[in-house]
């Protein structure tokens, strides 16, 4: 196994492909992104120990297996090689090139993004049969689902042996084509545009907004929460996305989400967003 990227999803993708017994490869641009990502996985698989998830000799096991590299390179004997890499489709692009030209001919290639369509990148390689979508959700170790996008060029045999592969990790596999936002996000990011919406208009306290939809319809989080927690950055490059490509209002960016971006208030990761974490502020829970 190959994943390309050890930031958020990336450290996910390679603990739980080490967990389910791959030997895997995970590259990052320099010693310094290595270092922090391999922390990260350290710390997850920590909490899972932490949690009885799993024993302190098998999260050892877990950790052997994984191996850092600042070089491409180095993935000419991946069987698969899953990129999770910065959301710019033109380092994708130079990605899926160059892994084509480093793995094996039979070697699948699949992308974790968001949002930018699978046929991009299966375009910049040689193998566009062997090209898909594996959506990630985060947290990558304990959400149940991976989302594949089936590009117009990829195999049944390709998506067969990728099932296989998503099964192999315990996680539940849904198939969608290749057109942006996929399944979930199309659903989700109306969702939680709306939600800042009704913020914006005063509608309700973001208290209220939260606490309506986790305990009226079981959601774990409310969706200024679930905001933070995936980054209203993220939230806003895949809903300019998806707007590029329905021009659907629906899509539509709320201005508030913009400001809330330029004023570097992403969410959990800089300390701030619909809640100030920083100032010691916790969203509702149940
Ligand atoms: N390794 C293994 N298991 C872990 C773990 C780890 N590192 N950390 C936590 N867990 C387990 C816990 O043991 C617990 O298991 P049980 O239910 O068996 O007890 C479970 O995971 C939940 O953990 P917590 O009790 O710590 O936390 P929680 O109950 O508050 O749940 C949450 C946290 C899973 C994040 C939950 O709030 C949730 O599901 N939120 C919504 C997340 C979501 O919607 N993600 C998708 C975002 S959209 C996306 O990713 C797509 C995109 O492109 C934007």
């Amino acid at each position: 196994m190959g994943v390309v990227g050890c930031g958020l999803m990336g450290s996910g993708i390679a603990e739980v492909c080490a967990k389910a017994g791959y030997t895997t490869l995970v590259r990052e641009i320099d010693d310094r992104l290595l270092a922090r990502g391999l922390e990260r996985v350290h710390k997850s698989l920590g909490t899972a120990v932490e949690r009885g998830k799993l024993s302190p000799s098998e999260r050892d096991t877990v950790i052997g297996r994984i191996r850092g590299t600042t070089s491409l390179d180095d993935f000419r004997d991946c069987e698969l090689v899953i990129e999770a890499a910065t959301e710019n489709p033109d380092i994708k692009k130079r990605t899926f090139a160059e892994l084509d030209r480093i793995c094996a001919p039979h070697a699948i290639l699949a992308s974790n993004t968001s949002s930018i369509p699978i046929i991009q990148m299966a375009g910049a390689t040689q193998r566009a049969d062997k090209v898909l979508g594996m959506h990630f959700m985060n947290p990558v170790p304990v959400m149940p689902l991976i989302e594949y996008v089936r590009a117009l060029t990829t195999s049944d045999e390709t998506l067969d042996a990728a099932r296989r592969f998503g099964e192999s990790l315990g996680k539940r596999v849904i198939v969608s084509k290749d057109r942006a936002g996929f399944i979930v996000n199309f659903l989700l990011i109306p969702y939680l545009c709306e939600s800042v919406r009704m913020l914006e208009q005063g509608f309700a306290t973001r208290e209220d907004i939260d606490v309506g939809m986790m305990l009226g319809t079981s959601y774990p989080m409310g969706p200024l929460t679930l905001l933070d927690f995936v980054g209203l950055d993220t939230t806003l490059f895949i809903a300019d996305i998806l707007f590029d490509e329905f021009k659907d209002p629906r899509f539509a960016a709320p201005t508030l989400l913009r400001q809330m971006v330029a004023a570097n208030f992403l969410g959990r990761k800089t300390g701030r967003g619909f809640y100030n974490y920083q100032a010691g502020e916790r969203p509702p829970s149940r």
